[in-house]
């Protein structure tokens, strides 16, 4: 599926494009269905602050074929391609599960700043395609997204030190309720003032795609829905990280930079 001149323009005006509806109820099922045959545990597994809720689980396309195949399934990377380029592999891959009644906070921040302060990543090019794999409403923790904010680069962010101050696993600070790279209040404010926040809702299959330096957050989902929402993040080849010291995990960063190429439009209706 290719985007539209006026989609593409959107998306570099606004930093994001929302397409409701995009995958088949079958196609989310095949995904919810794998999903569920996840390992109790895995890896790049991280829990809300009550240590009992899985708040997000990183990486776990690598033991799935079925995801393996939606990361190369054309309604992404056709669209993906026209944004980055022919050449683009998978940067990032997970899924967060904003659980009914406990998923926690995402406080506002730029991704960029992550994968710019931890990763090396020169450029800010990544595209983030987010996957609703339940339907979004007000009240279950949508994102909260500043349209144009992209267009500040990457603002001066607050870090938070407690974020990792005695922790053993410090990748942990970057995907927790207490994120390490923040907005501060300032700066969120003159942001609204000039873009407004765009909170996207819609029925599970329904995909956002937005840009790396975004100003994004999300609530607290203190409602009976569940709120899981799955996160590709593709990047140009010629964007590839250099990191100073030890790179971070490859459930977190992929080091697989094999180029991805649009597969079947069928390819999550066949058995795997
Ligand atoms: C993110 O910033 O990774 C997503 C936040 C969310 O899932 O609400
Ligand atoms: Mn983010």
């Amino acid at each position: 599926m290719k985007l539209t001149q006026n989609q593409i323009q959107q998306y570099e005006e606004e930093g994001m494009l929302f397409l409701p509806n995009y995958f088949s109820k079958t196609e989310v099922s095949t995904l919810q269905e794998e999903l569920s045959r996840l390992p109790e545990k895995t890896p790049g597994q991280i829990m809300e602050k009550d240590n009992q809720t899985v708040r997000a689980v990183h990486g776990v396309h690598i033991h799935s074929k079925v995801f393996q195949n939606l990361i190369q399934h054309p309604l992404l990377l056709e669209p993906i391609q026209q944004l980055l380029g022919n050449s683009v592999y998978l940067y990032q891959f997970k899924i967060n599960m904003k659980a009914a009644f406990t998923g926690d906070v995402w406080p506002w921040h730029q991704d960029y700043a992550f994968w710019y302060e931890e990763d090396g990543m020169p450029e800010p090019r990544p595209v983030n395609v987010g996957i609703f794999l339940d339907e979004v409403n007000q009240f279950n923790g949508p994102l909260y997204l500043i349209s144009g904010s992209h267009k500040e680069g990457l603002i001066q962010f607050d870090t938070h030190r407690s974020a990792v101050e005695g922790k053993d696993i410090s990748w942990e600070a970057n995907v927790s309720a207490n994120l390490k790279y923040c907005l501060d209040n300032a700066t969120i404010t003159r942001l609204v003032e000039r873009g407004g926040i765009i909170a996207p809702v819609g029925c599970a299959g329904s995909v956002l795609f937005f840009h790396s330096n975004l100003a994004h957050s999300s609530v607290p989902n203190i409602s009976p829905y569940p709120r899981r929402l799955l996160l590709i993040t593709y990047n140009s080849i010629e964007n590839i990280p250099r990191p100073y010291g030890k790179p971070r995990p490859e459930f977190l960063v992929s080091q697989d930079y094999t180029l991805l190429q649009p597969l079947e439009n069928d390819v999550l209706l066949q058995q795997v």
